[in-house]
């Protein structure tokens, strides 16, 4: 037991949640003050299922330069711990490790007749990632009660646990990874060095958490080949799910009502419309769902100006000068599409890139076919997300390349990423399929994909965390 002296020296959260991005985030208005904005998400609808009297703390890194003056200025929510991490190391860290080294190595990126290159400025960069990760153990060490349960996230901190197990030796501590893991030739791509940090990192975990079988095996694979083993370390999968029950309702709010209006509209009367809902991520391989409907478009000349590819392509990591690449080429080859195929009353492309969550819902709900082709996904929630609220059943196209297409794979059409001209058959077998059909398979793709909410997907980890380790 601890002493009094103890406890007092240590915080009072049972449970810890630690991420990069947080649940909220500020903005400085133009008369100075604060406005919070509060974000949604698996971890947030999870995180309320143990309640707001279970001692439950989250921290989260400044992102904003209004998450830096709510820091500076006191402003918080209560829950939640915003550390004041510098913008440059952050920068270094998040843009620099996390997204142009991580997250490239987790869904295979590279070009690699030029990139990778490990030079002095990727040690550089690597040296923030580090304080950064430190910055987070510190603080966690501190909030944390004797014993309590500490909850990881993600690619951004895979140093925290072995960090914070030196720190508190007390503490049950596990780390989720929402990406897929890379295959061991392809982690093999890092300096050894790097390698082995990042998996005695997440080893210093009692408990590791996956989306998928495949992920988890990836990752014990890296580490018999690097690490010699996983240890003490257990490694677990937890596929998170749709939230079914506030998606069912929030779709049917009056702002998504008026926004299937709208795009009925602009789709057109007796059109049908193929969906695509994505963050513009390196990852979603939008542009090659665009060269299969062009493909379609060729081969089933019949569809013209009877279908409409809605793509909505939302800007994510606008700082990296890749991705604002990748954005610009989803909108020439839109125009390119448009331009070609066009006529004065139909619009085969009808690109969205201003981020509107009741507009995707209305697309949800009257999409005929869902597009979710990426080349290398976690899990992706889109493909659980539009048959759980479709009004009248969805064809979902879906790449075997996601987490997901382990739970769905029986009932969705399924594509190599990369098969352009598979993927096209793919949409015309959609766009064919028998309404009974449809509804069918889509009752039951909304099942499996609510099996496991987010609610449920949460608690399942904290209670396997705090079970007690096998000697
Ligand atoms: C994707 C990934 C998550 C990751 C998130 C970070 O959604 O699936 O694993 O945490 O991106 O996004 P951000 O906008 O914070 O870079």
């Amino acid at each position: 037991m601890a002493t009094t002296h103890e406890s007092a020296a240590r915080g009072t959260a049972q449970v810890l949640v630690a991420s990069n991005r947080g649940p909220v985030s500020y903005e400085v208005r133009e008369d100075g003050s604060l406005h919070a904005k509060r974000g949604g998400g698996g971890l947030v609808s999870g995180l309320s299922a143990i309640g707001p009297d279970a001692g439950a703390l989250w921290v989260c890194s400044a992102l904003t330069d209004g998450d830096r003056e709510a820091v500076a200025r006191g402003v918080g929510e209560e829950g939640v711990r915003m550390l004041p991490v510098p913008a440059d190391v952050h920068a270094d860290a998040y843009n620099g490790i996390a997204n142009s080294v991580l997250w490239f190595v987790h869904h295979l990126l590279y070009q690699t007749p030029l990139e990778p290159v490990f030079d002095a400025e990727f040690r550089r960069q690597w040296a923030a990632y580090e304080t950064y990760n430190r910055a987070f153990a510190q603080a966690l060490a501190q909030e944390a009660a004797q014993g309590a349960a500490v909850l990881v996230q993600d690619y951004h901190l895979c140093l925290v646990p072995g960090m914070l197990r030196e720190l508190r030796p007390d503490l049950r501590i596990s780390h989720f990874s929402h990406t897929p893991w890379a295959p061991v030739d392809y982690f093999g791509l890092l300096p050894d060095d790097i390698r082995e940090q990042l998996l005695t990192g997440m080893l210093g975990a009692d408990r590791l958490g996956f989306l998928t079988r495949r992920w988890a095996d990836a990752f014990s694979a890296c580490c018999t080949e690097f690490a010699g083993g996983t240890g003490k370390t257990r490694v677990g999968v937890h596929g998170l799910g749709a939230d079914g029950e506030f998606l069912r309702e929030r779709s049917h709010r009056p702002d998504v009502e008026e926004r299937m209006a709208a795009l009925r509209a602009e789709i057109g009367e007796g059109r049908k419309a193929i969906v695509r809902v994505d963050r513009t991520e390196l990852s979603k391989n939008i542009v090659r769902g665009l060269l299969a409907y062009r493909q379609l478009l060729d081969d089933h000349p019949e569809w013209r100006e009877r279908v409409v590819h809605v793509a909505f392509a939302y800007p994510s990591r606008q700082d990296l000068a890749v991705y604002r690449d990748y954005m610009a080429e989803v909108q020439r080859v839109t125009q390119e599409i448009n331009s070609a195929y066009g006529t004065p009353d139909w619009t085969p492309v009808l690109l969205n890139l201003k981020d509107d969550f009741a507009r995707s819902l209305a697309a949800y709900r009257l999409a005929d076919v869902a597009l979710v082709n990426p080349i290398r996904d976690g899990m992706n929630l889109v493909a659980k997300e539009v048959p759980v609220v479709s009004d009248e059943g969805c064809a979902l196209v879906l790449s075997r390349e996601a987490g997901a297409y382990w739970e769905l794979r029986d009932d969705a059409i399924v594509v190599n990423p990369y098969d352009v001209l598979e993927t096209a058959r793919a949409l015309h077998e959609g766009l064919t399929m028998k309404p009974q059909e449809r509804a069918e398979r889509t009752g039951r793709l909304s099942a499996a994909a609510t099996a496991l909410p987010p609610a449920r997907w949460f608690l399942d980890q904290l209670n396997a965390l705090r079970e007690p380790q096998p000697s």
